[in-house]
């Protein structure tokens, strides 16, 4: 496939919005500090709000201040960015209202359109885009998820996309393929002889992923409510994560080369069905409790009424191939846990046989390989070693972890974690796909997840209370305790 020219041009529809705000203005703007914009680059702000030129720089500035802290705003940059910056007014779903946008676009040939709105938004912005000419085979569109609320709908947006883009313009944004520990998992399967002949079903004997965090869901909702823990977080970052784990390796760093891999594990996900899910899934809603050292509302209170949307998952996943068959994945996801953890957690098989008798023998603990991703970067390999001094019992065993902290090895006076947005800007700009979702991952991964929640339906399991600040639901122990294992906490 040729090469993508580089985008001229970013559209950020929702551009006075939260993400905009938050994470889209200071990851542009930390890009052109870094001298990766190039010259000339037009970054056009649009959304409904009449806002004055220097009032809508002054929001910008802010948000950015705020984002580079403690570092102060560098002023040459500043004025650099600003340039750049223009402001419209405009209701993006209205063909005839988008000359505005042609005007602020000027020369630019291959402008990004950023979709930070409301996905009930997408298809017709989409088609007003189209019906104002705007479309042409350089330009790119970006959309946030959710896309769509199950298969069905996730179809009914991709279509439309289809519609108007080819699928190399389409740029479906999961932010944790933005994140640097993320990507770091591909660099240690793959760029280390040592793992890859141990990753399989002859080596491994679980895999435990969690990510967890210590906010509720607060104000959020009214989106919250309709998607829940399975749609929010399972259907995407989870089961990235979950392919990053179990993917084969790619032949290279190509976009569809990563991209194939990823979709094979998801077909060949093992899907729920009504007797065995209450077996190997837990739905949970926090109730009220402490977290943190406060006292925290339940989910229905903040909710306004009683719901049955979930806001904590655990699931035992089997993956039918050759690497993985008999190799349990347990996912768990929540709101309002004890800790803020993205940690993977590979757990390898004991040795096939002790040489060490007695006391030893019990001290023998297998292999694991711990990679955190959040709020710590870290991986720890804990190996076992003999603990130092003598005894009349033969030799005592103790496991130790050999730790990789990136903090300590990327610190210096220069080092600053990088909006995960940054690098997926980037990568859109010079239209480079392989951290951005293809039509039919997104789909599948829906497929499935539409199979969990369809197996809870017909077996009518209801969330099930846990305290806010705890682990979830007792459940979710015991799912892991059936197989035999324990969560790593
Ligand atoms: C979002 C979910 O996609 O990811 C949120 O909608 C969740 O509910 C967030 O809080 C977590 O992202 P991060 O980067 O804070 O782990």
């Amino acid at each position: 496939m040729p090469k993508a020219p580089q985008a001229d041009a970013i559209v950020l529809f929702g551009g006075a919005g939260d993400l905009a705000l938050r994470m889209l203005f200071p990851s542009l703007y930390f890009l052109d500090a870094d001298g990766f914009l190039p010259e000339g680059f037009r970054i056009v702000a649009a959304a409904r709000a009449e806002i004055e030129p220097e009032a809508f720089q002054a929001m910008v500035r802010d948000a950015v201040t705020e984002r580079a802290s403690p570092q102060a705003l560098d002023n040459d940059v500043w004025d650099r960015f600003a340039q750049r910056l223009d402001y419209r007014a405009v209701d993006a779903t209205k063909a005839d209202r988008l000359s505005a946008i042609t005007e602020a676009l000027g020369e630019a040939k291959a402008p990004i359109f950023y979709l930070a709105l409301s996905p009930s938004l997408y298809v017709g912005v989409c088609e007003a885009l189209a019906g104002a000419g705007l479309i042409t085979p350089q330009s790119r569109i970006v959309l946030e998820k959710p896309i769509g609320r199950d298969l069905e709908s996730s179809r009914g947006i991709n279509g439309a996309l289809a519609q108007v883009f080819e699928e190399e313009q389409v740029f479906r944004i999961d932010h944790y393929l933005g994140k640097e520990t993320v990507q770091n998992l591909i660099a240690l399967r793959f760029a280390n002889t040592l793992f890859e002949p141990l990753w399989n079903n002859l080596t491994i004997d679980h895999v435990q992923i969690t990510v967890a965090e210590t906010e509720g869901v607060g104000d959020r909702w009214p989106y919250y409510d309709e998607h829940g823990a399975l749609r929010d977080m399972v259907q995407n970052h989870v089961l990235q994560l979950l392919c990053l784990v179990a993917m084969e390796p790619p032949s290279d760093m190509e976009a569809e080369s990563l991209r194939n891999e990823k979709v094979k594990v998801l077909r060949s996900l093992r899907p729920f069905t009504r007797q065995d899910v209450a077996q190997a899934s837990v739905r949970g809603q926090y109730v009220a409790g402490v977290a943190q050292g406060q006292s925290a509302a339940a989910y229905e209170e903040e909710r306004g009424q009683a719901s049955e949307t979930e806001t904590f998952v655990a699931l035992r996943v089997d993956i039918d191939n050759w690497r993985w068959a008999g190799v349990p994945f347990f996912l768990r996801t929540g709101k309002r846990l004890p800790e803020r953890r993205t940690q993977i957690a590979i757990q390898f098989k004991g040795v096939p046989h002790s040489i060490f008798g007695g006391q030893a023998e019990g001290d023998l603990v297998a292999n694991r390989l711990v990679i955190d991703l959040q709020p710590d970067e870290d991986i720890e390999l804990l190996l076992m070693n003999k603990a130092p001094g003598i005894s009349q019992g033969g030799m005592r065993l103790q496991s130790l972890p050999l730790s990789l902290s990136l903090l300590r090895a990327y610190s210096g006076p220069n080092a600053r974690r990088r909006i995960a947005y940054e690098r997926l800007i980037l990568d859109v700009i010079l239209g480079n796909s392989a951290l951005f979702v293809r039509r039919d991952e997104v789909e599948q991964a829906w497929r499935w997840v539409d199979g969990v929640a369809e197996a809870w339906a017909e077996a009518g399991m209801a969330p099930k209370p846990y305290a806010a600040g705890s682990w979830g639901p007792a459940g979710a122990f015991a799912l892991i305790e059936r197989a035999g294992r324990a969560w790593y906490d």
